[in-house]
Parts: structure tokens; C-alpha cells; sequence
């Protein structure tokens, strides 16, 4: 299993540039689904991820081809309708297929996923909406197994916002008959990409980033050829892994609207940044300021940037109070964050975290993607040596994220 060492203390200085988003690439595979022809998807980050989603397409019976950022998928024959759960276990986004299996072939098996390091993630949402469009679904050893000659739009309601669930019915509801309004629907940009590209094939979508979408099906849609989005959440880790190093980064290919709440909390923490275009510069304190954090839905502070924040707060001047909302178990990075020397007591979905003079590097374990880059933003400021272990987790979402740091300075190296 490799591992990442870094040796921490360096001032990152340069530019990098970042990757299409793994949120937005992984829902636009799966819309290929909807189609007969080949689809072709541009700006594609090579992840874990990706791959082992064209691993499940091509299990359905796709061609599959990456190369060069590009995505080539063939999809005139489909041969099963079913997501194993060795699928669904590696990557919970493999539920993404139930939605467009069941709008174009009027069947699909998904297994059912379990709970996984940061929460219980069910996802009743998704089946309550497919059953509202008309959909006959059973759940047996594991597997969900749904049903429909064509689906009809229906009225939803979302209870909770949830990202995955709104794409699924929104690819869904594409090909069904008549409209479908989902209410309380996400908003997150990766929503609004999915929204885009769908129309950009013939799909009839209005609202997508408000909290109602309303959808009118179409008989048929025509191949993808779509470009994804620049990764909102690996730009924020740059802009910490700048921050917390009191570096000097020019982060290109960016997409700094969607990530204002980010920029905003991390500003108030006594970095300067300035954005023009897709490029924004960051240039970090001496010291940081501690400031409080809530994560919710876009458009405020993502989950997925709480854990890197978290590392920064943990050398930060004064005391900052961070609070989960989303998932109820994605405090994992604590425990990991206390070996290197921090000092963060968790109560309930509240984390205290007193900021330290230094961190010292430590033998660390990834737990989940965005813990581990957390634990490469404390490496990269700790005192002496960090060694990650369980990259794999880190591989899933980050592209070539050692050989970018590499290029911004950073003593760090990939152990096979
Ligand atoms: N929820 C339900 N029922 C459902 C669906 C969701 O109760 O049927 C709950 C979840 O348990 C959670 C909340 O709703 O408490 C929000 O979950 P959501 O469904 O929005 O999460 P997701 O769609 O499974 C996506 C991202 C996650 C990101 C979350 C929140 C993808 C592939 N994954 O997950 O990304 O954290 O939205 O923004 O888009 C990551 O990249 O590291 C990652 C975990």
C-alpha cells in the first residue's frame, strides 16, 4: 500500500493548476447512460474514482476509453442493468446509475450501499423519488431492484438536500413522461454541470442551482460531448496547503465563484486573496487567526473543505469552534490531527480547536478523502516528517496532487 511522506516547513511558492471536478465527472459518466452513440467527456481528472466508474459502465456493457483528460464511452449496447455491490462498495457514487438505467431501459439492480466512514449515508431519497415517478422497486439481499415501463414526472420533495439524489432524479426525469419539479433540490455547482450538460444533449431543464428544478421529458437525447468543471474542493485545499505554509501560490483554472463562502472564512483568517478570471493568488500570514466554521449545503461551507480546514485552525492564533452538519460521523481527521500535536476535543457535531505553536510530524492514517488531505495540509506545516498512510483513499479524489506540490516547493514523496 503506498504512503505519502512529507517533510514539513517549506513556504509553497508557484502556480498549479487545477483538474476537473471528481463530483462533476462522476454524474456526467453516468448521463452517458441516457444515450445511444458515443459520448465524449473533456477536462476528465485521473482518479481512482473515474476509473472505477468506467470499470462499472463498461461491466454494463459501454466501451470505455480515458486518455489525455478525455473520455471516450461507447454506448449503443447495454448488456447488464446491474451495479454489484464490489462496485458500490468501492465508490458509493456507483448509485448513479440507477436513475438513467431505469429512464432508458426500464429496469436496473444497484446494490444497496452501506454506511461508510463519515456517516450512514442512506439513500432512501433517491428510491422515494424513482417511486414517485412511477417506478416498482424491491429491495432483496442487498440489492435494490426497480422496475418501469416509463417513468411519469411526479411532484418531489426532498426532506434534505441531498447532491447525489437530485442528480439521479433529475437524469431520471429526463427521459420520462411529462414534468417532474423537485423541490428543496441541491444547488451545488456539480448540480448545475450535470443540469448543462443534460441540455446541451436536448434535455428540457429549468432551475438548476435554486431548490426547485422542474423537468419535462423527452423522448430522446443525443450523445454527450461536454467539458467538466475545474474542482472546486481541490482548489480550496491548495489555497489552505498555500495559507498554512505562509506561501506565495497562483492557483490557474479555477473557478473562484463557486467557492465564495471558502474564500470569505479563509480571508477572515488573515490570508490575502484576489482572484481575476479563473485565477486566484494567495498569499498566507505569518500567523492564521482562528474563525469559526458551520458546514451546510452550497452556497455555504462545503463538508468536503472541513477537515483541510480543520487542519489550518489547528495552528491558528486563538480558539475556533467547527461544526458538521452534513454528515454525522466526518470528524475521523481528530484523532489523526491530535497525533501530529493538535489540540481539538470533539462534543457532538462541534469540534474545539485550540490553535498550536507548530505541529509535529507524526505516522498517520487516512481514513476517508478529504481526512487525508487534511493530514497533507497539517504535513505540510508540521515540524519534521509526516507519513500518510492509506493513500489510496487520497488517489480517489486528488489528481497527481504530490507532483503538484512537488512543483510548489513541497518536500513530498510517494513510498511504494
Ligand atoms: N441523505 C439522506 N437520504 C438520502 C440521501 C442523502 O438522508 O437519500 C443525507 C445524507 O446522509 C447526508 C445528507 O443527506 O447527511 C447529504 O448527503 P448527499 O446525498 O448530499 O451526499 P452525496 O450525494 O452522497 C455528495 C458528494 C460528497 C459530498 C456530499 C455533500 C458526490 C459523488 N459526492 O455526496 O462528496 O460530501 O455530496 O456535499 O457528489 C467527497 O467528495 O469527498 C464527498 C464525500
Amino acid at each position: 500500500m503506498d504512503k505519502i511522506e512529507i517533510t514539513g516547513g517549506i513556504i509553497l511558492r508557484g502556480e498549479v493548476a487545477i483538474s476537473g471536478a471528481k463530483n462533476a465527472v462522476l454524474p456526467l459518466m453516468t448521463a452517458s447512460i441516457l444515450s445511444s452513440g458515443e459520448s465524449v467527456i473533456g477536462n476528465v481528472p485521473h482518479l481512482r474514482d473515474v476509473r472505477t466508474m468506467g470499470s462499472l459502465l463498461a461491466h454494463l456493457g459501454f466501451g470505455f476509453h480515458l486518455e489525455n483528460n478525455e473520455i471516450i464511452l461507447n454506448t449503443n449496447k447495454i448488456t447488464s442493468v446491474d451495479a454489484p455491490y464490489d462496485f458500490v462498495k468501492t465508490m458509493r457514487a456507483s448509485v448513479l446509475v440507477l436513475g438513467p438505467l431505469l429512464a432508458r431501459t426500464g429496469k436496473a439492480k444497484v446494490s444497496l450501499p452501506g454506511g461508510c466512514a463519515i456517516g450512514a449515508r442512506p439513500i432512501n431519497l433517491h428510491i422515494m423519488g424513482l417511486e414517485k415517478m412511477g417506478a416498482k422497486i424491491t429491495l432483496s439481499e442487498g440489492y435494490i431492484e426497480a422496475k418501469a415501463k416509463r417513468l411519469k414526472g411526479a411532484a418531489i420533495h426532498f426532506d434534505t438536500q441531498t447532491v447525489t439524489g437530485t442528480e439521479n432524479l433529475m437524469m431520471a426525469a429526463t427521459l420520462a413522461e411529462g414534468t417532474t419539479v423537485l423541490e428543496n433540490s441541491a444547488c451545488e455547482p456539480e448540480v448545475v454541470d450535470l443540469a448543462n450538460a443534460l441540455i446541451s444533449i436536448g434535455a428540457k431543464i429549468e432551475g438548476a442551482g435554486t431548490s426547485i428544478i422542474r423537468i419535462t421529458g423527452v423522448s430522446k437525447l443525443k450523445p454527450l460531448d461536454y467539458s467538466v468543471i475545474p474542482d472546486r474542493i481541490e482548489t480550496a485545499t491548495f489555497i489552505a496547503a498555500a495559507a498554512i505554509t505562509q506561501g506565495e501560490v497562483k492557483i490557474k483554472k479555477c473557478m473562484p465563484g463557486h467557492l465564495e463562502a471558502v474564500i470569505n472564512k479563509i480571508k477572515e483568517a488573515g490570508v490575502k486573496i484576489s482572484n481575476k478570471n479563473d485565477k486566484l493568488t494567495v498569499k498566507g500570514p505569518e500567523r492564521l487567526t482562528s474563525v469559526d466554521i458551520k458546514t451546510v449545503p452550497y452556497p455555504g461551507f462545503p463538508t468536503d473543505m472541513q477537515a483541510q480546514f480543520m487542519a489550518m485552525m489547528a495552528v491558528a492564533g486563538g480558539t475556533s469552534l467547527i461544526t458538521e452538519n452534513i454528515f454525522e460521523n466526518r470528524f475521523m481527521h481528530v484523532a489523526e490531527l491530535r497525533r501530529m500535536g493538535a489540540d481539538i476535543t470533539v462534543e457532538g457535531s462541534t469540534a474545539t480547536v485550540k490553535g498550536v505553536n507548530s505541529l509535529k510530524g507524526a505516522p498517520v492514517m487516512a481514513t476517508d478523502l478529504r481526512a487525508s488531505a487534511s493530514l497533507v495540509v497539517a504535513g505540510l506545516a508540521a515540524e519534521g516528517t509526516t507519513v500518510i498512510d492509506r493513500v489510496y483513499h487520497l488517489d480517489r479524489g486528488y489528481e497527481k496532487i504530490e507532483e503538484k506540490l512537488k512543483m510548489l516547493g513541497a518536500r513530498i514523496r510517494r513510498v511504494k
